[in-house]
Parts: structure tokens; C-alpha cells; sequence
């Protein structure tokens, strides 16, 4: 009987600065540096239980199969038996408290979740730097999820890796989430991102302009300068928007409801209101508030026609085990 077992708990993130783009799509390594921050209350679960009498490895989502992140997932598995030395395929369960691959940061959670089970599965004992770097290479977001508070992930000459930036206690933003549609999105971030770089005029403007929001938004976090940070965050994104929009064919993740939750939020801030808002690659609006606003900015979102939801949430913490043999 194996006892090469652990179940771990991931956050998604949500980045202030944005990733769209791979410098090298074989690794998976990002062609822009991002900043991001990890929400509390959302969550993946995933149990890894590693079994020699097993012939292939088995991937369940929410008890169903899926048979494309399965690939995936047991691309990441390899290199954490690699990095063992061991060969046994595994049993892997996964539960999302929220909707899957509709912009909600779940392959964000999901892989720095895997990773982190497995590691303590295996007892690998590898540092969060090693594990971020292995995450990474299956979803780039990903590695931001190691880490709770403000989290970077900037360029680097060997491989990319995520750091902590500034924990969540020293700056307890909240995150308010206005769900606008549940369904996956059509065109995943891989995609995306793959025909973005063939097709885009705008492309290379993208990435000459990210290394100088990535060194405003750091100094905004270190500064805890909202208004700052507001500013270059709403940039970043509708930068990558606009981006998104000059693919061939565009890419439009945003429906009705979520232009008009982006309206809403500019007009509470001519109110008074300290909020500004970011959006992934599918059409939930996320809200950025100091705490003392989020109430005001989940009943104004709220009340938008075609807001079927809103989820709120603070700054979270960062991968951790909460089952396994030690
Ligand atoms: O990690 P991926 O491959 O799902 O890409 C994430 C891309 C965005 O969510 C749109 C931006 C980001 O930096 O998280």
C-alpha cells in the first residue's frame, strides 16, 4: 500500500501587470514580466497520490475527466518524478470552489496546487522558487499561485521563476469579483497568447512597453501608492485588451455586462471611491478596493444587468499542504 500521498490548497492570482505572451513556447516562459495578487476565499484543492500498480497516470476535475488538462497535468507530474528519480504514475483528484477556465485564475490554482501536493507526495523537499519554476512551465500564471500577498514574476536569464513582493498584511486590498458568465471561454490563454505573437501589429509595442509598467507597479506596491497603482494596473490590462482586439481573428473576452461593470467602476472613482479594475482572459470584471470600499463597490457591481454573482475576497496566502505524510 503507497503512502506517496498529500493534497494541497492553491489560490488563484490576478495580475496587476500583465502576462500575454511567450518568449519561448517550448518552456512556457513568459515574453513580459507581471505582478499579481492572490485572492483568499477562491481555491483549489488537489490530492496526489502516487501508486506503482498504476499503468498510466488518472486526472479527475470535480469527479469528471478531462482528458486535454490530463496531458498537462501529467507533463508536470514527469518532471517531479524526474526531479525524484521515480517513476510511479499517480492517482490525481482536483476540486475548484468556482467556475473552472472561465477567467477565474483556475489554471493558476490548479497547477501550483498539483505541484505542491506532489512534492510532498514524493517528499522532494524542493524550495518555493523550484516549485514556482516547475508550475510555470504548465501554466504561467501559475507560478504567481506559490506565493500569497503581492507576487512578481520578472524576466530572468536562466528560467522564470515568481518571488513574493509584499505580503498581504502590510496592504489588505480587497477583491471584488463581478461573475458575468459561467461557461469556458472559447480561445484558452495558450492560444491565445500563440496567435496574439503571429498576428498582432501591436505586439512588439506590448513588449517594449512592459518592462517599465512592471518597474511602476512594483514601486506603487513598495509605496502603497493606490492611486499609482490604479493608474498602471487599468493600463496593463486594457493594454492587453487592445492587444487581444488587434489578433487575427480578435479576441473579444468581454460580453455587455462586463464593458458596463468597467463604466461603473471609473464612475465610483469620480465619486470618491478608491477602486480600479482588471480583467483575464474571459469576461469577469475584478475589482481592486481598500477594504473600507468593498461593500459600496460589490452593490454597485451588483445591480449591473448580467452580473449573475459577486464574489469577494481578500489578499490570500500562498500553496500550501493541508494533507500528507510528513
Ligand atoms: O497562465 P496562463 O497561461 O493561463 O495565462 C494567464 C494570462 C492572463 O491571465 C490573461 C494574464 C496573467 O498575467 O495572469
Amino acid at each position: 500500500m503507497s503512502s506517496l500521498q498529500a493534497a494541497a490548497v492553491a489560490h488563484p492570482n490576478i495580475a496587476l501587470v500583465k502576462y500575454w505572451g511567450k518568449r519561448d513556447a517550448t518552456n512556457n516562459r513568459p515574453a513580459v514580466p507581471s505582478i499579481s495578487v492572490t485572492l483568499s476565499s477562491l481555491y483549489t484543492y488537489s490530492r496526489v497520490r502516487f501508486d506503482p500498480n498504476l499503468e498510466s497516470d488518472s486526472f479527475a476535475i470535480g469527479g469528471h475527466r478531462d482528458a486535454q488538462t490530463a496531458i498537462r497535468v501529467s507533463a508536470c507530474l514527469d518532471t517531479i518524478r524526474a526531479r525524484a528519480g521515480r517513476d510511479e504514475f499517480a492517482y490525481v483528484e482536483t476540486r475548484n470552489n468556482f467556475p473552472t477556465g472561465a477567467g477565474l485564475a483556475s489554471s493558476a490554482s490548479g497547477f501550483a496546487a498539483l505541484v505542491v501536493a506532489a512534492n510532498r507526495a514524493l517528499r522532494l523537499d524542493l524550495p518555493p522558487a523550484d516549485l514556482s519554476r516547475i508550475a510555470r512551465r504548465s501554466s504561467g500564471s501559475a507560478a504567481r499561485s506559490l506565493y500569497g500577498g503581492f507576487v512578481e514574476m520578472p524576466l530572468d536569464n536562466e528560467e522564470e521563476t515568481a518571488y513574493p513582493l509584499l505580503d498581504a498584511e502590510q496592504w489588505p486590498l480587497a477583491i471584488v469579483i463581478a461573475v458575468t458568465a459561467t461557461g469556458a471561454k472559447d480561445v484558452g490563454s495558450t492560444e491565445g497568447m500563440e496567435r496574439t505573437t503571429r498576428t498582432s501589429d501591436y505586439y512588439q509595442a506590448w513588449l517594449e512597453a512592459a518592462t517599465a509598467d512592471f518597474a511602476t507597479a512594483r514601486d506603487a506596491i513598495l509605496n502603497q501608492d493606490f492611486r499609482e497603482l490604479a493608474r498602471v494596473s487599468e493600463r496593463s490590462c486594457l493594454k492587453m485588451h487592445g492587444l487581444m482586439l488587434s489578433t487575427d481573428p480578435g479576441l473579444i473576452y468581454w460580453n455587455e455586462a462586463s464593458v458596463a461593470c468597467l463604466h461603473r467602476i471609473r464612475m465610483l472613482r469620480k465619486d470618491g471611491v478608491e477602486v480600479f479594475f482588471t480583467m483575464d482572459a474571459g469576461p469577469q470584471v475584478k475589482a481592486v478596493c481598500p477594504p473600507a470600499y468593498r461593500q459600496i463597490v460589490a452593490e454597485a457591481l451588483g445591480s449591473i444587468p448580467g452580473v449573475t454573482d459577486v464574489l469577494q475576497c481578500r489578499l490570500g496566502a500562498g500553496a500550501r499542504v493541508v494533507e500528507g505524510a510528513s
